[in-house]
């Protein structure tokens, strides 16, 4: 049966950011993680920064950042660019928790219900389009690269991480194993396509200690320890079905 990710993700975002993850998260990724910005995700300071430099963008233009989650890493991004920020997720409570963020910011910045296959924005209204970690939750890759292409103008960036497998994995909708013919198709031209650094290590790591978390993670969450364990087991067995963590720059052309 097809899982519900949107009802998952309500759940996630339901309270606040994980103290539990978050120091998980910080043992793993030392003075690599993105301290204050909440991110959901694998994101590193590192791979922040290659943002930044790889959207390409100027002032007043506009960042549009598919599966923002809770919003921190498009904020980064959009107040170090002073781009417009756009946000689009599946998930009310995390748009809900971004708009806050932004508001803590001082950022201008609008969050809306959308979707990678269908986000609501129209033709050629960003200048740059950013995902982090959240393309791997659409079940049809071509049609939401069709979608982020039909947004973007000529010329404009898309930059994103997510995960190539050479075996489809249990429980997740479909994946590929490289997405750069799609990319082709969709109308873009591929500038980078670099194997995100330690991406195995940190997984791994950032599993082990999440399992030995695990009663601390059920308390925190009001789950029982039996469900927080088969989530995490979940998520350890997708590990060995990656290939690698991308890092991808392409240019609508
Ligand atoms: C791993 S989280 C990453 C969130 C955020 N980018 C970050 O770095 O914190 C994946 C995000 O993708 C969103 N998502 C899942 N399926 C989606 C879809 N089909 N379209 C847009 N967003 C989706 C989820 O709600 C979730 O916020």
């Amino acid at each position: 049966m097809d899982r519900d990710w949107r009802a998952e993700f309500e759940r996630t975002y339901a309270g606040s950011p994980s103290a539990v993850q978050e120091r998980v998260w910080r043992q793993v990724f030392d003075d690599e993680y993105p301290e204050g910005l909440d991110p959901y995700s694998y994101v590193s300071v590192s791979e922040l920064d290659r943002f930044v430099s790889e959207v390409r963008l100027n002032n007043d233009e506009t960042l549009v950042d598919a599966g923002c989650g809770r919003g921190g890493p498009g904020l980064f991004v959009a107040a170090a660019t002073r781009a417009r920020l756009i946000g689009i997720d599946i998930a009310e409570a995390a748009l809900a928790a971004a708009r806050t963020r932004a508001q803590a910011m001082g950022i201008q910045a609008h969050f809306m219900l959308g979707s990678f296959e269908s986000t609501g924005l129209d033709d050629e209204c960003a200048d740059a389009v950013m995902s982090v970690d959240a393309l791997l939750f659409t079940p049809d890759k071509a049609a939401s690269l069709r979608e982020l292409r039909r947004i973007l103008r000529l010329g404009g960036r898309l930059v994103l991480t997510s995960w190539d497998y050479h075996r489809q994995p249990v429980g997740r909708p479909p994946q590929v194993d490289d997405h750069r013919p799609l990319l082709a198709t969709a109308g873009f031209e591929t500038e980078a396509y670099d194997e995100t650094e330690d991406w195995f290590e940190r997984q791994q790591r950032t599993t082990e200690l999440l399992l030995e978390a695990c009663d601390e993670l059920a308390a925190e969450s009001g789950e029982t320890e039996v469900e927080m364990r088969a989530q995490l087991e979940e998520m350890a067995a997708t590990i060995p079905t990656i290939s690698r963590r991308v890092f991808v720059v392409a240019t609508a052309v």
